[in-house]
């Protein structure tokens, strides 16, 4: 394959001048990517002081219940803990059960030889999601309703402050994935197909998690991820026989790649992001973790990234049946942290026996580690002060009526309202009686979605928050009779009904579909409550756009809520008025299964609902 990128001296004269425009009056560099190199003096006297097993220690990501003791740590010299999305404390799932969790793990880092911090990360990709009582947010497909940069960058701000009061402070998010398939089971994690708003947005969130700078004790290690073109993968091109598009195979040409792929990278690069995370998918064919001309020649070279790589979970081992070939791939390539969960000892053997044997040269260790440690020391980490530790003082903070009600705010803004016939919306708070039917109207976990509380969601009151019924109830008039009922009996001699309607929580290959249709049940229920004659309004619960059929023909007004997360009144706030509906598609409709893939840059572009598409309730005329 041709390179990618071929640089002569001109190329990095450029680059120098770049730089050298980049920098403030003062010759200090502007941007914050450019001061991750300033470090590279303390680096330096550090990597001298270093073996290769504590380098390689480093380069070390184990999941935190997959080790035997915790001692390991010291031993071991890890760089790196995670909790993927089952892994909670021990001692259950509280905020005071992480904060232990974390502090104990990086006593153990101190007491290895040189005492180098962990870097600690989980998945806080909408909200501190792993944790029961933090705030959950809307996911990014809402968010990118919203075109809110501000609201996206102060929820990332926020999200980093529940974090911190845990102690973990890296966050594996923003996603960049500009998705241009809703079969991909990951398309809620994707602010837009538009990689346009993707930028916009996902340079928001960096800049709302790393607020302040890395060293600030309220700022977060941000992870652009899944690098590259993730959300760019050909239906039926996966290889384990569970996916059907998810870790597939971008088919596309380069210019494409970079156009609607890589243009999210350049602005996060920009905005400072300090890590990366590979993406398992392929492009034309390559394993993006062995693509040494997309993870070094692009995004080291050519964006300038000067913070480190970390792939995905045990994303490694599928590069080739032999590990250690598997390992000599991806580090070669540019991987410069590997998230190994349980294979954590292994991982630093082979790698050990590829630097004896000269297949990994010393210099690639040195540049990965330099990296790594240039994050630790940005972030104040080898300060070894209060930073290092969970802060106690945050934790009255998580999930407070603050930070709830700008998760409500957010839900308000990511609201799309595609139909709105006979006034049907808004609802009268006065009216005699209200019926809500469909099991999402009164369910936590559907409400809030993947990546919540367990890697994959749940079902029920998983956390703390307010359904869409307890919220419809604690707005509507003490005259109102609101009643409920799953399957939409009992609807009888009600004034309206709301009918909440939608998708079951799923995390990646999980929810891969080959068919986005309404379930024939809901459609059923749809049936039965038309007949009543009295409004009917639909409140949609998904993670993308759904096949609607005569669903949108049977009902008076269509809202859209996506995955809300915990706060449920600001879908009450809209279906009542206190809030107008303003939010835009950030993806486009389609009419059927077979207009999919349907992105708004398509030559032929006939939608159900263009992206950014959304009534007021003034509009309410549906497009047929
Ligand atoms: C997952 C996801 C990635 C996540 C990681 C750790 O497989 O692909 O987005 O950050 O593992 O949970």
């Amino acid at each position: 394959m041709q390179p990618l990128v071929r640089r002569g001296w001109l190329f990095h004269l450029l680059v120098a001048a770049l730089f050298l425009a980049s920098c403030g009056s003062d010759g200090e560099p502007t941007e914050e990517r450019a001061r991750l190199s300033r470090f590279d003096a303390q680096v330096k006297v550090l990597l001298e002081r270093m073996t290769l097993g504590e380098k390689l220690g480093q380069m070390t990501q184990a999941e935190i219940d997959k080790l035997v003791s915790l001692e390991e740590i010291s031993e071991l010299s890890l760089g790196s803990l995670l909790n993927g999305g089952d892994a909670d404390p021990k001692e259950g799932n509280s905020v005071e059960a992480w904060a232990r969790m974390y502090d104990e793990a990086q006593r153990a880092a101190l007491a290895s030889r040189l005492g180098i911090p962990l870097l600690y990360g989980v998945d806080a990709v909408h909200g501190h999601s792993n944790v029961v009582g933090a705030v959950i947010f809307p996911h990014n497909i809402g968010l990118g309703c919203t075109r809110n940069a501000a609201l996206v960058e102060e929820i990332a701000h926020v999200t980093a402050k529940e974090m911190r009061a845990t102690g973990v402070h890296w966050t594996f998010a923003p996603v960049l994935a500009v998705a241009r398939d809703e079969r991909w089971g990951r398309t809620y994690e994707s602010f837009s197909e538009n990689p346009q708003l993707v930028a916009e947005l996902a340079s928001a969130a960096v800049r709302g998690f790393q607020r302040g700078g890395l060293a600030h004790p309220e700022a977060v290690l941000a992870t652009a991820k899944h690098f590259l073109a993730d959300g760019g993968t050909q239906f039926g091109t996966s290889t384990p026989p569970l996916m059907l598009i998810d870790q597939g195979d971008a088919r596309i040409d380069e210019g494409e790649l970079r156009a609607i792929h890589l243009l999210p990278y350049r602005q996060a690069v920009a905005a400072g992001v300090g890590s990366i995370m590979a993406s398992y998918s392929s492009w034309n064919g390559t394993k993006i973790h062995a693509h040494h001309d997309l993870l070094t020649g692009v995004l080291k070279n050519e964006l300038g990234f000067e913070g480190f790589v970390i792939s995905d979970y045990l994303a490694i081992d599928q590069l080739h049946p032999d590990y250690k070939e598997a390992v000599r791939r991806a580090i070669t390539a540019g991987v410069d942290m590997g998230m190994v969960a349980h294979r954590y000892r292994e991982f630093i053997s082979v790698l050990q026996e590829l630097v004896w044997e000269g297949s990994v040269p010393v210099q690639r260790i040195d540049d990965a580690v330099r990296r790594i440690l240039r994050v630790k020391f940005a972030m104040g980490l080898m300060d070894r002060d209060a930073r290092l530790w969970s802060n106690a003082a945050l934790q009255r903070a998580v999930g407070s009526p603050e930070h709830r009600a700008l998760a409500r705010r957010a839900v308000r803004e990511s609201l799309v309202l595609l139909k709105n016939e006979n006034r049907a919306l808004p609802l009268r708070k006065d009216l005699r009686r209200l019926h809500l039917a469909g099991v999402h109207a009164d369910n936590l976990g559907y409400q809030c979605g993947g990546w919540t509380i367990a890697w994959r969601g749940g079902s029920g009151r998983i956390t703390e928050g307010t359904t869409i019924l307890e919220a419809v109830r604690a707005l509507v008039s003490p005259a109102t009779t609101v009643t409920y009922s799953f399957d939409g009996s009992g609807a009888d001699g009600a004034d309206a009904v709301v009918a909440v309607i939608g998708e079951r929580p799923y995390a990646e290959y999980i929810g891969d579909r080959a068919d986005l249709s309404v379930e024939p049940r809901q459609v059923e229920l749809i049936r039965t409550l038309a007949r009543r004659g009295t409004p009917l309004v639909v409140v949609l619960v998904t993670g993308r756009p759904l096949i609607l059929g005569e669903v949108l023909e049977l009902a008076d007004a269509v809202l859209v809520v996506w995955l809300p997360g915990t706060e449920g009144q600001g879908v009450a706030d809209v279906l009542f008025g206190d809030a107008a509906p303003v939010g835009k598609l950030s993806f486009s409709w389609p009419r059927s299964m077979a207009q999919i893939p349907i992105n708004v840059d398509d030559p032929v572009y006939d939608p159900l609902f263009p992206f950014g598409f959304g009534l007021s309730y003034e509009e309410g005329v549906a497009r047929r």
